[in-house]
């Protein structure tokens, strides 16, 4: 093979590769309990979900009654069906429809699907069509195009709840997104989602990778979150500070490139220092916009990584408590 193909064959099958997550039941009924009240009157759109496959159609579908819901559009682009589910195979991709009326099975067969015209690519022209009329979409993306999906979704002014890697924080146009308080971390993270169906070609590595009993084959990477701009309760919670700075100024190390303590432990963050503080990205968990500002991610006055005596800490959020107005 032609050493050309031979790169875009490997590049596909990366790429592929991050992209092939199917999220579990339980973790969706376990993050989507805390917005029951956000659905009623709205018509969802799970655009990277395969009706037949996906659990997200699964769940609204089979909550659409209780949560009163108006209507539910599923889609997915051509390449998801993959030998996992041992789904139906088409060239392009497809939607479905569902508005409560049916009465049995919430699954769809063949017959009720439609075919777009495209590919469903949520990029396309149908799919930006089907965006259009969705006031929430809910979904797992693909990670390989993150930022591209979620920019999206602030063009069209869309409502959404989606889980993604716990790096995208670091992108700059999330992080930007997540500072001027326009998105922010779902419930549940890291570990506090239990994996994710992997296909059959897929390594299933790590010491939690098992095969269900149904034949699923499941790896939790544990390094996933879900990221909304729905209101949550947690967000509304402050962060309960209990360390003192003052008479404890040598447990907090200065940067020598910015005017800020350092902190390693989001509960180390001290309850009386109004000065800027460099907080671990896992704060950003428990960031409460009420009780803290962030200022900026990761770089000192100099535009080099915060450093402490010339090593640089993990990356690290400047924040600011709000409620502080002097030391
Ligand atoms: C991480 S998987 C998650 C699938 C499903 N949402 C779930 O949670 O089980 C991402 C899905 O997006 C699909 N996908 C990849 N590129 C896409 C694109 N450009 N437009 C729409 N879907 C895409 C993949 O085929 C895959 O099914």
């Amino acid at each position: 093979m032609a050493r050309q193909a031979k790169n875009t064959l490997l590049q596909k099958a990366k790429k592929l590769k991050s992209d092939e997550f199917y999220t579990l039941l339980p973790d969706i009924e376990s993050e989507l309990q805390h917005y029951r009240n956000h659905f009623k009157n709205k018509v969802v759109y799970c655009n990277c979900d395969d009706p037949c496959t996906s659990n997200f159609y699964r769940y609204f579908a089979e909550n659409f009654k209780e949560l009163g819901i108006k209507k539910l559009i599923s889609s997915c682009y051509k390449e998801s069906n993959i030998d996992l589910f041992n789904s139906t195979s088409s060239n392009g991709g497809y939607y479905y429809i569902y508005t409560g009326t049916e009465t049995e099975n919430v699954i769809p067969s063949n017959s009720d699907l439609v075919y777009f015209k495209e590919d469903g690519d949520f990029r396309s022209s149908e799919s930006i069509n089907l965006l259009k009329e969705a006031d929430i979409v809910v979904s797992n993306p693909p990670f390989s195009l993150f930022r591209e999906y979620v920019a999206q979704l602030i063009k069209y002014n869309k409502t959404f709840l989606i889980i993604g890697n716990i790096n995208a924080i670091t992108y700059k146009e999330i992080f930007n997104l997540i500072k001027e308080n326009k998105i922010w971390l779902g419930i549940n993270l890291g570990r506090g989602i239990s994996g994710f169906f992997v296909p059959e070609h897929y390594e299933l590595y790590g010491t939690e990778a098992r095969i269900d009993n149904m034949g699923n084959r499941i790896v939790s990477p544990n390094n996933c979150l879900w990221l909304t701009n729905m209101d949550n309760a947690k967000r509304n919670e402050g962060i309960i500070l209990t360390k003192r700075y003052k008479g404890n100024e040598s447990e907090y190390q200065r940067y020598d490139n910015y005017d800020g303590i350092n902190i390693n432990k989001t509960q180390d963050i001290p309850m009386d220092y109004a000065g800027f503080m460099g907080v671990p990205i896992t704060f950003l968990h428990k960031f409460n916009p009420n009780q803290f500002e962030i200022i900026q991610f990761r770089k000192g006055d100099n535009g080099k990584d915060l450093s402490i005596n010339g090593k640089c800490p993990y990356f690290r959020i400047l924040i600011k408590n709000r409620q502080i107005t002097c030391i």
